[in-house]
């Protein structure tokens, strides 16, 4: 099927040893009826000969930035213009690492700052350079930015490790190319998420709070976008940037977040309470600022307890969102995500279990299971950005269901 018809994707080939996939890589996207384009990194042809991928893309591949000859057939800035999808494959730490820099030190991370075409990378490196905090912390700005990270995989690596850090096989990467190429399965759709921590006032100058970093909130935002949804995102108050194309209602407390989603709860098709919301909040908000008194080592703050959002708006009877909600659990998961399930009348969960470290508040990793009526979906450890689109997928099919 010619699933990919007309599609003009730049593959950008980087130095590492799964680049002997990308010619596999490039029969399978053009048998669907993509133009690809080659371009290599110096150390990419280390590893796989430009003539074998001139040969299997029938095009010229592209690997410098100083060629007089390149540059009057197709210039570097044409090419950028070129391609509908920049597909960095395999992406190895060092580039992932230049592009965060900025860098243009050769043809293809010049490319990438001239492009202002979607891109995709798909790092494959070691397990042990993956984990580096160096490179995490290249890979979440490049997300940041908005370029779509397809994978690593785990498992055996060509040195002999096994960890994450393998490129997704050349299949998996023709079915994302796909995937991106195809029908938004939430085009049409809007959507309302809740994110971050609420603030509760105790007097003007202090307030309970937690540690929500909002980061799974706005990275279900982003996914929602990307996946063709129209969403607003009403917020806790978190230091992230707001994702493109996302309208942000910023929010402090419990009680302004519950107001907030309840004027806009029927005009969404879906509804995902992602944010921390306090429990409790106290009974009376010091109008100054509460002294600290030498007659007692005591203070006792009366509490009440605040509206619960995800249960008011599954309780709605008339024109009711999809409801999706979240569960941070330490001990027998599944059991109180399913009781949660069904005591806040929710049409799925996702459950994480807090105490693995690594996943779930204040990470940028997370780990979770997703769980309605009469089935589950569990998400092994990925970066929030990826578990965000696997969510967002799985609830556009059970939106069908
Ligand atoms: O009851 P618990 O706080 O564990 O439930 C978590 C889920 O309920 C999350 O989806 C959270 O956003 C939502 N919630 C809410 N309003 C509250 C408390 C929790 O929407 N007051």
């Amino acid at each position: 099927m010619q699933t990919l018809a007309g599609k003009k994707i730049l593959l950008g080939i980087s130095g590492g040893i799964a680049a002997y996939k990308c010619a596999e890589l490039t029969r399978r996207l053009i048998e669907r009826g993509a133009e690809v384009q080659v371009v290599m990194t110096k150390a990419a042809k280390e590893f796989i000969t430009p003539l074998t991928m001139q040969a299997v893309s029938g095009r010229p591949v592209s690997d410098s930035l100083l060629d007089p000859a390149a540059e009057a057939s197709m210039g570097h800035i044409e090419l950028a213009k070129w391609a509908d999808l920049v597909l960095l494959a395999p992406a190895t730490a060092d580039l992932i690492a230049r592009m965060s820099a900025g860098m243009g030190n050769d043809l293809l991370t010049t490319l990438v700052l001239a492009t202002d075409s979607p891109i995709a990378v798909s790092p494959a490196m070691n397990q042990q350079m993956y984990r580096n905090l160096a490179t995490q912390e290249n890979i979440a700005t490049l997300e940041r930015r908005g370029m779509h990270i397809w994978g690593p995989a785990a498992g055996e690596q060509a040195c002999g490790d096994v960890g994450p850090g393998r490129m997704l096989e050349p299949m998996q990467l023709v079915e994302r190319c796909e995937q991106f190429f195809g029908d938004k399965p939430l085009q049409g759709k809007s959507v309302l998420i809740t994110a971050g921590p609420t603030r509760e006032a105790i007097d003007p100058v202090r307030y309970i709070s937690n540690h929500s970093s909002g980061k799974m909130g706005f990275s279900l935002a982003q996914a929602a976008t990307q996946l063709g949804a129209k969403v607003t995102l009403v917020s806790g108050p978190v230091s992230l940037a707001t994702p493109a194309d996302v309208e942000r209602i910023n929010v402090d407390s419990a009680q302004s977040m519950f107001d907030n989603v309840m004027d806009n709860a029927t005009k969404h098709d879906i509804f995902i309470a992602c944010a921390a919301v306090a429990d409790y909040r106290p009974q009376t908000i010091a109008e100054q600022k509460i002294k600290k008194t030498d007659d007692s080592d005591q203070m006792t703050i009366t509490m009440v307890k605040n509206p619960d959002i995800v249960a008011s708006v599954a309780k709605l009877s008339e024109s009711r969102p999809f409801t999706v909600g979240f569960a941070a659990e330490t001990q027998d998961v599944e059991h109180y995500a399913r009781t949660k399930l069904a005591k806040k009348n929710l049409d799925m969960i996702c459950a994480n279990d807090v105490s693995v470290e690594g996943q779930g508040f204040n990470s940028d990793d997370n780990a979770i299971t997703m769980y309605w009526k009469d089935g589950k979906q569990s998400l092994t450890l990925a970066s929030k950005q990826q578990i965000a689109s696997q969510i967002i997928l799985t609830i556009a099919e059970r939106l069908e269901a």
